[in-house]
């Protein structure tokens, strides 16, 4: 059976909102489509961002790829331990400087903007996604053969979920874990319902 986690909350949100997680076990059988590919790249491309500056860059490496292998050699070692079992490996990068040579000092929010929207797309299509920031962040810059001005932000998986009982250890311990939050009272620090 695979899991279960609704978010439960205080007033309705979105269904793939509430639905969305971030799984360990995925279906190494499951074949990702060009078209769930494209799709959740069309829903990062439309994220907004500071005065439409689009700082991000994605790298598609497809399970079985040449790539994905690259991809997966500059993953951390717990994520390494899961991770290669998901339908495609997203590296997301972000341009650092703008085009005057200025730093770009919101290039991260504005990447977290397009990753949100690539992880919500995907749960509309049926697929989870796992951001990861345990990653070897100058292994994937070389496997990749990224350019100067790029910094790697974060690897995402993404595919269909699996039983959790496909995974071991710690794995396994987090797949089963119920999923929490602070409450809104300690995060709305004004003006609270
Ligand atoms: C930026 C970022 C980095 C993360 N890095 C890792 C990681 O390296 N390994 C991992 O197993 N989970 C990682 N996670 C997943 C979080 O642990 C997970 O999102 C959090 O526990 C909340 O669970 P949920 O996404 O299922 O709601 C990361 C999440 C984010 C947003």
């Amino acid at each position: 059976m695979t899991t279960s986690k609704t978010a439960i909350t205080a007033a309705p949100i979105a269904p793939v909102l509430a639905n969305r997680w971030s799984p360990r076990a995925y279906d190494e059988s499951y074949e990702i489509s060009q078209h769930e590919v494209l799709s959740v790249l069309e829903a990062a491309r439309w994220a907004a961002s500071a005065n439409n500056g689009q700082p991000w860059r994605f790298s598609v490496a497809v399970r079985g790829t040449e790539l994905h292998a690259k991809v997966v050699e500059g993953l951390g070692g717990f994520n390494q331990a899961w991770a290669p079992r998901a339908s495609a490996l997203i590296v997301v990068s972000v341009q650092k400087f703008h085009a005057d040579g200025s730093e770009n000092k919101g290039a991260h929010y504005d990447a977290a903007l397009a990753v949100a929207n690539l992880t919500i797309q995907g749960e509309e299509l049926g697929l989870h996604s796992h951001q990861m920031a345990g990653i070897l962040h100058a292994k994937l810059h070389e496997n990749l053969q990224l350019a100067d001005d790029l910094e790697v932000l974060v690897v995402v998986s993404i595919g269909k979920v699996a039983a959790a009982d496909t995974l071991q250890g710690p794995a396994y311990e987090r797949e089963i874990a119920p999923r929490t939050r602070l409450t809104l009272d300690e995060i709305v620090l004004h003006g609270k319902p």
